[in-house]
């Protein structure tokens, strides 16, 4: 039996991982940008409405680019927090689950330990404040939604640090990386192979999936070259603020009981 994906995102990394693992029991069916804008929430509910037999509709497209989202805030809403709500509604309207993706950006860094999914948001830019408000949007509209938030998501697509870092290195005798903010660098394969190993199962409850030790983002960059350490508030440029601490605890790998 052929279980059916509908995904919002073909380019991006991690939407690239899942179609990846696409098989002849998975079929991903994913929507790029020419074929869905995700600013249109009519072009929104025909995809989903019109897109015959589903199993499952994920999300893991996102205006993702934090720092110019401080001067795009309304493209960054309309992507991030409208966009999750009208794919929502529409999974809703055909009783489908939905998988959307979120992030850590969500906490405000001032914890003191590994952020729970149940501590509160408190986002500090406004790419975390659209991602929250999509995240409620989400479950607001859908019974059956998932959301998952990662955190700094690495692959060989795209634009991520480690493909930036990779870059440099080959470029420049020193990296000037910053030195203090701390998450959980995460393997995009990784979270595509949970979420797809998962989907039959996946409801409402909350869940997230990381991996990695906790490091700063200079850490990764280390073996590739010498490095220069440098405070965020130091970075040339006009840069959203950043969490200084966002590290959330991984979930179990395995399912809780409730969780379909
Ligand atoms: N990257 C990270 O470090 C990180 C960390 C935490 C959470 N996340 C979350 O993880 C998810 C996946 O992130 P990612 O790194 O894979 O993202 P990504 O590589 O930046 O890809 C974003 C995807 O969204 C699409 N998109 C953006 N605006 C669109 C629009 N108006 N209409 C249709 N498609 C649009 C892009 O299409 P185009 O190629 O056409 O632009 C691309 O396919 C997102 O929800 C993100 O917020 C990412």
């Amino acid at each position: 039996m052929t279980f059916r994906v509908l995904q919002f995102g073909a380019t991006g990394q991690l939407a690239r991982e899942m179609l990846a693992l696409a098989s002849d029991g998975l079929e991903i069916t994913a929507l790029s940008r020419a074929e869905v804008d995700l600013t249109d929430a009519d072009a929104i509910a025909r995809a989903v409405g019109e897109a015959g037999d589903l199993d499952l509709v994920i999300n893991a497209a996102a205006y993702t680019a934090v720092d110019k989202a401080e001067s795009e805030p309304d493209l960054a809403y309309a992507v991030n927090a409208r966009a999750p709500a009208a794919i929502a509604r529409a999974c809703q309207a055909r009783r489908l689950p939905l998988v959307h993706i979120s992030t850590d950006m969500v906490f405000s860094g001032a914890k003191a330990g590994a952020y729970l999914e149940t501590d509160a948001p408190a986002p500090l830019h406004v790419y975390g404040a659209s991602k929250l408000v999509g995240e409620m949007a989400v479950l607001e509209a859908c019974d059956r939604a998932l959301v998952a938030r990662v955190s700094w998501l690495f692959s060989a697509y795209g634009q991520n640090f480690l493909q930036m870092m990779l870059k440099l290195a080959a470029t420049q005798p020193v990296l000037k990386v910053v030195d203090d903010q701390r998450a959980r660098p995460t393997a995009s394969a990784d979270v595509a192979a949970f979420l797809l190993s998962q989907a039959p199962r996946l409801a409402r409850a909350p869940a997230a999936r990381r991996n990695g030790a906790c490091c700063t983002w200079s850490t990764p960059a280390r073996p590739a070259a010498m490095r220069w350490p440098r405070r965020s508030s130091s970075w040339p440029g006009p840069t959203g603020p950043r969490p200084p601490w966002s590290r959330c605890r991984p979930r179990p790998s395995r399912p809780r009981p409730d969780a379909r």
